[in-house]
């Protein structure tokens, strides 16, 4: 008779906390979560975020849509399926992390409710930030900086997100950046003096 995984494995507790980890680093460890279109500015913005909290003494780990699809998730598509299975194990990346002590900032389209409310489960509610990069579909499109809303308009990229997927926003998100009207800078700057209060150990 076949065993079910729950008869195999044993979970063993971690004998180091989380806050034990944390006190090492002097911060909190929050998963800063970011939502948005292609071409949001999603990634731009988390690299100067990441460089702002690094900088400012914090141990960060940037995770990103196109990098983690080429590595990790290598060979997972955008069906809704694909895209389930890519946040999932990005969320179980960030849950490791975090465990560490570190401060993840991640930049996901993540378009479904359904798909961010898995994520923060898997996370952990507690310490979950979810950002909207709040950047109409057409200023994304005019921006097209990969060229690639030309190629679903003219149906050569299916399910693609704002166009022939759906995109859900947040509502409400804990922050949004108006990252169409806001520059990178700016828009980066509010992030890091939103999350400050959050990542700095009392
Ligand atoms: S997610 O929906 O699973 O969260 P993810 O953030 O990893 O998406 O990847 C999005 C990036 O993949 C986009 O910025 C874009 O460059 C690229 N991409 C390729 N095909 C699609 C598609 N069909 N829909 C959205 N993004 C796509």
């Amino acid at each position: 008779m076949e065993e079910k995984p729950g008869n195999i494995f044993t979970f063993h507790q971690d004998v180091l906390q989380r806050s034990e980890k944390e006190k090492l680093l002097n911060q909190k460890s929050v998963c800063i979560w970011m939502t948005g279109l292609s071409g949001s500015g999603k990634s731009t913005i988390a690299k100067l975020v990441e460089r702002k909290l690094h900088d400012l003494g914090f141990a960060t780990m940037l995770l990103d849509g196109d990098n983690v699809r080429d590595g990790l998730n290598k060979g997972l598509g955008f069906t809704p399926e694909g895209r389930f299975e890519n946040i999932r194990r990005i969320a179980e990346v960030n849950k490791l992390f975090n465990q560490a002590g570190v401060i993840t900032i991640n930049a996901f389209v993540s378009p479904t409710r359904e798909i961010r409310a898995l994520a923060k489960s898997i996370v952990g509610e507690a310490h979950f930030e979810e950002i909207y990069i709040d950047t109409p579909l057409e200023v994304c499109e005019s921006r097209d900086v990969k060229g690639l809303y030309k190629k679903a308009r003219a149906g050569q990229i299916p399910n693609f997100t704002g166009i022939s997927a759906p995109f859900e926003a947040p509502e409400p998100a804990d922050f949004t950046i108006l990252a169409g009207q806001d520059s990178p800078e700016e828009s980066a700057q509010n992030l890091v003096d939103y999350i400050l209060p959050k990542i700095k150990l009392n």
